[in-house]
């Protein structure tokens, strides 16, 4: 078997989740890390002494690799990512892909050329807990979806060159898009800066998508409680997504409203609630970044579409910058150009 060979790039807080995965995979043979920190490359080597250990990501271009793995911060994915394709590699970008959706755009142009792989690492796409409740909503179980709620809320981490919504809001919004399947029509966004002048450290966004579908997400670095919980609301059933409970990861409520067909006043009013069971189903949890890292590679040697192509990640970077602007301009809805 001819193995794909990988380098990362960023070996700082989350490079170490994918270089440890792509080192397991057996199709993957992991030649090098690239980071410009030297206590992190010795970090990287101190575990894997078999790897190659580079101070500059230009330095992998003479290492004969296919595809490179672009976990640096996202002010440096685009200016990193171009360069890599134009070295002819298949590149796996973190999310946020670009800060700007003319350089994402600009991404998917070279990698077309080239015929290269794209790919943005939102992992919550290769989540089994996620695509069962994809299929609880397709299979119309839950009834009309009336909205989405998303928090992801924790104390930190604090990024230095981002605010809370480009850092944690990529990841609801690709889920959205990946639940829905379809694009919203308008976002609108407030943010609060608490401790930082300046940078955002909550922020709540309002999506709202065809069909009279409203989602909305809150995202915060300053809760004392950690919440990652998708909650779709159905004109039938609930449907909870509970990624802080290992055990139970997804709950299906039976419960809903009916509001009476006719009354002659408010004394007569009278709404019909039904609580009926709550559904567990047993969902056969993999690791998330595995299924991505395992998807990456499957996609380069099948020359197939990634489900987290570029075109997916440049829409992320287009909602999120239509709600900067909601934000810097009084929570104004923003119509989403597409
Ligand atoms: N998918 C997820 O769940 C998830 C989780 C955390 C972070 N991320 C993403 O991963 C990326 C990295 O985040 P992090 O928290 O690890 O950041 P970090 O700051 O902890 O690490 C970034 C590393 O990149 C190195 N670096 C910076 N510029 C470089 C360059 N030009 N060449 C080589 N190395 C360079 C730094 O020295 C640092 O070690 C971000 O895009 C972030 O959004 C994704």
């Amino acid at each position: 078997m001819t193995k794909i060979r990988v380098g990362i790039i960023g070996y700082g807080y989350w490079g170490p989740n994918l270089t440890r995965n792509f080192y397991e995979l057996p199709s993957v043979d992991l030649v090098a890390v690239a980071d410009l920190n030297d206590e992190r490359l010795k970090q990287a080597t101190a575990k894997y002494p078999q790897i190659l250990a580079k101070h500059s990501y230009q330095e992998l271009f003479e290492l004969n690799l296919d595809a490179v793995v672009v976990a640096t911060p996202p002010a440096t994915h685009f200016k990193v990512a171009k360069d890599c394709l134009e070295h002819n590699l298949h590149v796996l970008v973190e999310k946020p892909m670009t800060l700007k959706s003319e350089d994402a755009e600009e991404l998917i142009k070279v990698a077309k050329t080239r015929d290269l792989t794209l790919m943005v690492g939102h992992i919550f796409q290769y989540n089994t807990a996620v695509h069962a409740l994809k299929k609880y909503i397709d299979s119309g179980e839950l009834g009309q979806i009336y909205y989405i709620d998303a928090a992801r809320l924790s104390l930190g981490l604090f990024q230095p060159n981002s605010n809370v919504m480009w850092d944690l809001a990529p990841h609801d919004i690709s889920i959205l898009l990946y639940l829905l399947g379809k694009r919203p029509i308008s976002v609108s966004a407030h943010g609060m800066a608490c401790v930082f002048d300046g940078i955002s450290d909550v922020a709540y966004l309002n999506l709202n998508f065809p069909d009279n579908v409203s989602a909305y997400v809150h995202v915060s670095w300053l809760d004392p409680c950690k919440v990652r919980r998708i909650t779709v609301v159905g004109s039938k059933k609930m449907a909870v997504f509970n990624d802080v409970d290992t055990e139970n990861k997804i709950k299906i409520y039976d419960k809903g409203v009916e509001t009476p067909e006719y009354t002659n006043g408010f004394g007569e009013f009278q709404c019909n609630y039904h609580s009926g069971d709550i559904t567990i189903p047993n969902i056969r949890f993999a690791e998330p970044l595995r299924q991505e890292c395992q998807h990456f590679i499957d996609s380069i040697v099948n020359h197939s579409e990634p489900n987290s192509c570029g075109r997916e990640g440049m829409e992320v970077i287009k909602i999120l910058e239509a709600a900067q602007h909601s934000m810097s301009n009084g929570q104004a809805h923003e119509v989403i150009a597409w």
